[in-house]
């Protein structure tokens, strides 16, 4: 199989976690036979600072003529003062809606090494799993009207949903939940919010093709609690864009990092993946930034894009085990040893473990 895959690493600590992401997939490729190809396009801050612009039609381009895009991180504080669609941010915003997947997949992860990691206790977080899909193309983020009247002194953003946006990434919320625990909480503010009285009157639609799946709602402020209270209890969390963006975040005190959590963006012409951490300026260039999100977002390309289940099962196995040898970047040092590796080393850590668990396959297979 050939995969076009497009970089857009970014501003920050963007390329040095995208680049042990990129040598993960290459050892996949090597190994199973497969061809990736790699295409390297600016978004951002350093797009802005090369061509005038965060996301240049070239890159738009290159994005749309790959089978895959995977993303570091945007965003720079050297750009602060720019208005919104003038910023780092609004390529990221732009690019999701050239590609036009609509749903984020989010996984969050208790992983058993860092369980010291949380502030929540270990029984809480013991054996969570939960998979937020949070609705990427509407909302607050895209709705118009949209302004700040500097005149007037006021600013306006529009909270706006189509029946037709919220049932597409609603199926796709239900189908993944048929192959989990068929749970599917659908979290929104519909004591408040028509948009939100939409979304509950959609779902509780939709769920009657479903019978197999459990439905509950959950306002998004008592969520935020039960998040943190009994993460256990949920399965599928389904959510529009800026509550999505908000609890998956909030998940990240559960995984014991947001350093470590991936995403898929799926459902538009291309898919598009990124780790949910941010640009981390004040971190960038020394080494300190953790690649296991980036490294776990390209198993979501094995496993979204690629249609290579096992391969992305054995990357997230290589990710388990240098984690349980105790192996730390500074922001899962908590709790734990201090940092004893820097982005590099624990790609390259990650990468012995992948090529080691490969190697094994193959011997068994000789056999
Ligand atoms: C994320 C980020 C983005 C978002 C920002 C950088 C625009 O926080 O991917 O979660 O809000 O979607
Ligand atoms: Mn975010």
């Amino acid at each position: 199989m050939k995969l076009k895959i497009a970089i857009l690493a970014g501003d920050g600590i963007g390329p040095e976690v995208t680049r042990e992401a990129v040598n993960i997939l290459n050892v996949v490729a090597e190994a199973s036979g497969h061809e990736f190809t790699f295409t390297e396009s600016l978004i951002g801050g350093v797009a802005i600072t090369a061509n005038g612009t965060p996301l240049p039609q070239s890159t738009i381009d290159t994005c749309l003529d790959s089978d895959a895009v995977l993303l570091g991180a945007v965003g720079d504080n050297k750009f602060n003062s720019l208005t919104p669609d003038k910023r780092p941010e609004a390529g990221l915003l732009q690019i999701r809606q050239e590609l036009g997947g609509f749903a984020n997949l989010r996984p969050c992860l208790a992983f058993e090494a860092l369980s010291e990691n949380s502030p929540l206790r270990p029984e809480v977080t013991k054996g969570v799993d939960i998979l937020f899909v949070r609705e990427l193309l509407g909302g607050l983020y895209f709705g118009q009207p949209r302004e700040w009247n500097k005149q007037t002194g006021e600013a306006f953003n529009t909270m706006r949903y189509s029946k037709s946006e919220v049932e597409r990434v609603a199926h796709i919320a239900f189908q993944l939940a048929q192959k989990r625990r068929k749970k599917l909480t659908q979290v929104d503010k519909a004591n408040v919010l028509e948009c939100s009285q939409l979304w509950r009157a959609t779902v509780d639609e939709i769920k009657t093709q479903y019978p197999d799946v459990t439905v509950e709602h959950q306002l998004v402020d008592s969520m935020a609690i039960h998040l943190m209270n009994t993460p256990r209890n949920f399965d599928v969390v389904l959510t529009e864009n800026l509550f999505g963006d908000i609890l998956s975040d909030e998940s990240g005190v559960i995984s014991g990092s947001l350093g470590m959590l991936p995403s898929a963006t799926i459902g538009g012409k291309v898919n598009l993946f990124e780790p949910v951490h941010g640009s981390a300026p004040d971190i960038a260039g020394q080494g300190k930034a953790n690649p296991l999100g980036a490294i776990l977002t390209a198993a979501m390309v094995l496993r979204h894009s690629a249609h290579l289940e096992q391969e992305a099962k054995a990357v997230e196995a290589a990710v388990t085990k240098v984690l349980a040898e105790g192996h730390r970047t500074s922001d899962i040092a908590r709790g734990n040893t201090a940092a004893n590796v820097t982005t590099q080393q624990m790609g390259k850590l990650v990468h012995n473990a992948l090529a080691e668990s490969i190697d094994r396959q193959q011997s068994l297979h000789a056999v």
